[in-house]
């Protein structure tokens, strides 16, 4: 079947087009979609940067960042040129107004030469200082002036605490309206994080299940095995709580504990959303050490090979109190989670890369089998594995083939297709949404305030008190020893998700 293709033409703009961004995630992202028919017909890509490109050298560097890092690998000849051929360079100053006429003109042009006018689609994936001024220019000279047809993607972080974000949040939309503001979170766009909607609500046999009645705790784990690499600088005033907390893993908590939404409307998904946040326990300052720990990766071993420490790394101060890995137990204070705990982690350098969802349920309430066969009477657990391995596992417990009695558990596995070449990236699925102005999946600003809400006292406490044991967890660990302590106090341990693995890591 065609997919349903989008019929007004579009121009899409990206400022930072010569960036990392674009090479690895947009311009990939653009080019399958355009190889699998989801591309308006008629669109243009302006790439924005400050390099002296004319257009065969932009095509060049986008054509090796398709190589590189496309899931589709390296691109047809013919299908390069189709695609190639709309792409086109400007070399920009972002920071002279002069330049917004000059781009106004171009997108004019192309309209002319079109025939009609585009749907504009704005990528600002710049640094966040230049996010402001960019849209006030913006307004200035009309770029953006039909709110149903020009939309505005901005890439996280979005500020970096609540002040910074409200200040920028009220910079934007004293230009532009709340619904041409599109704010991206990436993991929103992964497949296996929209199917928990899909599994929670296109059900019926799970949600009467999904409460404090039945299910003991949460876990969300976002493990990476890569350090900061090349973005020291960035991630010295991030850290895993802004870099990795504030968004992805709290949007994913969103889903996992949202109520049912009376229907697929953006606004409607957004404001369940958004309940959880507002549900979230306030963290007391005095009481963060109770709920949060930090660590910070020393040298250590990855897959056969030595890696430095964090403090190590290349724009890293060599004293830093930067945490590189954050465990948080959060408590919601509504009708159906009181006093279920959801713990989240996240950590670079771990000992491997798998970010997952796990769902434990309580203990059935009486065992009728004798001791003996009891043994094995596991509690049921659900695990959404998100990447690298996409699946879904349901553990129960079965009787072993035999004369006895006997118990074990066993799973049921729902896999995703293991050509994973045909599963959309995040970027596309994300990107797509925005040409067909479907901001489901995007983050409102109330979204995002209510993350940082979240997160504040544990920011300003970490950042007030220095951490004494850094670095306290080595590469290629699971992370420091006191995030075990953090969720024994409940008599619980963190599970492990990869397939055969069930004891805990
Ligand atoms: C980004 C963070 O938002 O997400 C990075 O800034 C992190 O630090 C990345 O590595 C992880 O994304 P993914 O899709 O590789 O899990």
């Amino acid at each position: 079947m065609k997919p349903a293709q989008k019929s007004t033409p579009s121009v899409i703009v990206i400022f930072g087009g010569t960036g990392d961004l674009s090479k690895r995630k947009l311009i990939p992202a653009f080019y399958n979609l355009f190889i699998e028919g989801w591309m308006p017909e008629s669109f243009n890509i302006i790439g924005l940067g400050l390099e002296d490109y004319d257009d065969a050298a932009y095509h060049q560097h986008l054509l090796d960042g398709l190589v590189e890092f496309s899931r589709s690998g390296t691109p047809e000849d013919t299908k390069w040129h189709a695609f190639k051929s709309r792409v086109h360079y400007l070399k920009s100053d972002i920071n002279d107004p002069v330049f917004y006429s000059t781009l106004l003109s171009r997108l004019q042009q192309l309209d002319q030469t079109r025939g009609a006018r585009a749907d504009r689609l704005f990528y600002l994936s710049v640094a966040p200082h230049f996010i402001g001024p960019i849209t006030t220019n913006m307004g200035r000279v009309g770029l953006a002036p039909d709110p149903q047809a020009d939309r505005i993607i901005i890439e996280k972080p979005f500020g970096s605490n609540r002040e910074t974000a409200t200040a920028l949040n009220n910079m934007i939309t004293s230009t532009f309206p709340e619904n041409q503001i599109y704010r991206i979170d990436h993991y929103l766009g992964k497949e296996t994080v929209q199917n928990i909607l899909a599994f929670r609500f296109a059900n019926a046999l799970f949600e009467p299940l999904w409460n404090r009645s039945y299910i003991d705790y949460v876990q969300i784990t976002v493990a990476e095995q890569v350090g900061v690499e090349q973005r020291g600088s960035y991630y010295e005033g991030a850290g895993a709580l802004r870099d990795m907390i504030q968004n992805h893993l709290l949007q994913i908590l969103c889903m996992i504990a949202m109520e049912p939404p009376v229907s697929f409307e953006a606004e409607e998904i957004r404001n369940r959303k958004v309940d959880v946040l507002r549900a979230i326990r306030p963290i007391k300052q005095e009481e963060v050490y109770k709920y949060a720990v930090r660590g910070q990766y020393g040298p250590g071993w990855l897959q056969g090979k030595k890696v430095p420490g964090y403090r190590e790394e290349p724009g890293v101060k060599p004293d830093s109190n930067t945490e590189t890995y954050a465990a948080i137990k959060f408590y919601l204070d509504n009708w159906r989670w009181q006093d279920v705990p959801f713990y989240l982690r996240t950590g670079k350098r771990m000992q491997e890369r798998t970010s997952s969802i796990t769902i434990q349920f309580k203990p059935v309430p009486h065992s009728t089998f004798p001791d003996k066969y009891a043994d094995n009477l596991t509690p049921n657990r659900l695990i959404i594995n998100i990447q690298p391995q996409m699946d879904i596992r349901l553990r129960f417990t079965a009787k072993k083939q035999g004369l006895e009695m006997s118990l074990n558990p066993v799973e049921m596995v729902f896999h995703y297709d293991n050509a994973t070449t045909k599963t959309p990236e995040a970027y596309e699925t994300l990107l797509l949404d925005a040409l067909r102005g479907d901001a489901t999946l995007f983050m409102r600003s109330d979204q995002v305030l209510t993350a940082w809400d979240v997160i504040t006292p544990i920011l300003e406490n970490w950042e007030s008190h220095d951490s004494l044991d850094f670095p306290n967890y080595q590469a290629g660990t699971w992370g420091p020893e006191n995030a075990e302590a953090l969720i024994a106090r409940q008599g619980h341990t963190w599970t492990a998700h990869t397939m055969g693995k069930d004891d805990p890591c």
